[in-house]
């Protein structure tokens, strides 16, 4: 398993939090489980049965797909590059359509690429000339 650290951070109570974004679908064998739960005595009776239709909170740690090496069809080659779905699941739940999304260390541009599937702006900068290159090649087709 490959692992990744990443920080959420935020200064202002008022930022955006899109719990829903960042939900996981319950295993059918849970889901199966809460479904055939009815509590019907004691201090549970007027319990309703759990909702698992929305998926659960994730805790500290988000599990998403690695790219499968060189396989991998969204890889460009960048030593670096995090994959698509893990980005568009952050910025979906930490920004809403229309927001502008600050990535000062933008690599192969993974997080362009999500601002332009998520319908958010995007500013970026890449220091590197070869990946700076390859990110307004990738924006541009
Ligand atoms: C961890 S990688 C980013 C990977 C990116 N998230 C992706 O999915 O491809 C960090 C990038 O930041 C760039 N970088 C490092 N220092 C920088 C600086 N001072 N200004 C702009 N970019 C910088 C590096 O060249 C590198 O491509």
């Amino acid at each position: 398993m490959s692992m990744q650290a990443m920080i959420y951070a935020y200064f202002n109570p008022a930022s955006t939090w899109n719990e829903d974004e960042a939900r996981i679908p319950y295993q059918p064998a849970t889901k199966k489980l809460h479904g055939r739960l009815r509590p019907s005595a004691g201090r549970m009776k007027d319990a309703k049965p759990y909702d698992t239709s929305k998926g659960a909170l994730p805790r500290d740690v988000i599990i998403h797909p690695a790219l499968l090496g060189h396989l991998a069809r969204e890889r460009v080659g960048h030593p670096d590059q995090k994959p698509l779905g893990l980005i568009e699941k952050i910025i979906c739940t930490s920004s809403n359509p229309g927001d502008l999304v600050l990535d000062a260390f933008a690599g192969s541009g993974t997080t362009g690429i999500a601002c332009v599937n998520t319908g958010r702006d995007y500013v970026m900068f890449e220091v590197d000339p070869v990946w700076f290159d390859l990110i307004c090649r990738e924006l541009s087709s």
